[in-house]
């Protein structure tokens, strides 16, 4: 009786077992047929998000960053901020209260790369822009403590020190414009211009607020570090959303906060 069962059971496993051998049987080929499988279904995911424009609504305020911000930005990718900084604002109620408006797609197009981080250490940047003077900034870049009693964030004189290195610029902005920001054609040649324009009104801003007794500095001083840019990149996030857009009524800009 027994052996009528288990011959019985052998002929059934090998008729069933065939594929089972020829895939599962053989851990490369598995291993190769796993990651075809898991390909499509990536692709079906991720093509249609990439490739379907409408998915990040267009937003009209949002346009390209300056050559000061997108210098200053470089520093910041470069001092590995985004190591304790996220820049993005969730649609949460206990982030929105806290942070501001939520983050929207349309927000990050000219970011290249993105920085939206992984982890706070401190707060979310994304809505950054406008909320500090740049002298405040100033100082808590030189010493957080001071300006943010019990602070823990690394101190970055050496920013307040260091002369900003313009020399790629021209390539930096043509860079962008390959991955499809809209600088004006030739606007690289002007750029380091517009970077000085700003730089000084940065710098001037805060040899206005320190006091004397706090800082020794000039504005000629100041306005050629790299402390300027990160300050002009920091002032400059989230803010885009909240300019008015050149020619429209009121109406039109409550629903874009929308
Ligand atoms: C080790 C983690 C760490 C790193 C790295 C770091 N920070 Fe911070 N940051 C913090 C913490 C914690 C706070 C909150 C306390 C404070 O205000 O200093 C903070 C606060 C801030 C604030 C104030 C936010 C606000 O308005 O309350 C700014 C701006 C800021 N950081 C910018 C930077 C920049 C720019 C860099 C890179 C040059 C940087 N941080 C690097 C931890 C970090």
């Amino acid at each position: 009786m027994v052996e009528v069962t288990s011959s019985i059971n052998k002929k059934h496993d090998e008729k069933d077992e065939y594929w089972h051998r020829v895939i599962e049987r053989k851990p490369v080929r598995l291993l190769v047929f796993s990651i075809i499988v898991i390909a499509i279904g990536g692709a079906v995911e991720i093509i249609p998000t990439m490739a379907v424009k409408s998915n990040i609504k267009p937003i009209a305020q949002v346009k390209p960053y300056t050559p000061l911000e997108l210098e200053g930005r470089d520093i910041y990718i470069r001092e590995g901020c985004v190591q304790c900084h996220s820049q993005m604002v969730r649609p949460l109620r206990f982030e929105t209260e806290r942070y501001g408006e939520y983050s929207k797609a349309g927000e990050f197009v000219y970011d290249h790369p993105f920085l939206w981080g992984s982890k706070r250490t401190g707060p979310d940047l994304a809505r950054e822009g406008g909320l500090r003077s740049d002298s405040w900034h100033y100082g808590h870049l030189i010493i957080p403590k001071q300006w943010s009693p019990g602070s823990i964030m690394p101190a970055y004189p050496w920013l307040a020190e260091d002369d900003l290195n313009t020399e790629y610029l021209e390539k930096k902005i043509t860079v962008m414009q390959s991955l499809g920001v809209p600088y004006p054609e030739g606007y690289e040649k002007e750029a380091l211009a517009d970077l000085k324009e700003q730089a000084k009104e940065i710098a001037s801003n805060i040899v206005n607020d320190l006091s004397k007794e706090e800082s020794n500095v000039s504005v000629d001083e100041i306005a050629n570090k790299e402390i300027v840019a990160i300050i002009a990149y920091l002032q400059r996030l989230g803010t885009d959303i909240k300019a008015v857009p050149a020619e429209a009524g009121d109406e039109e800009i409550e629903t874009s906060m929308k």
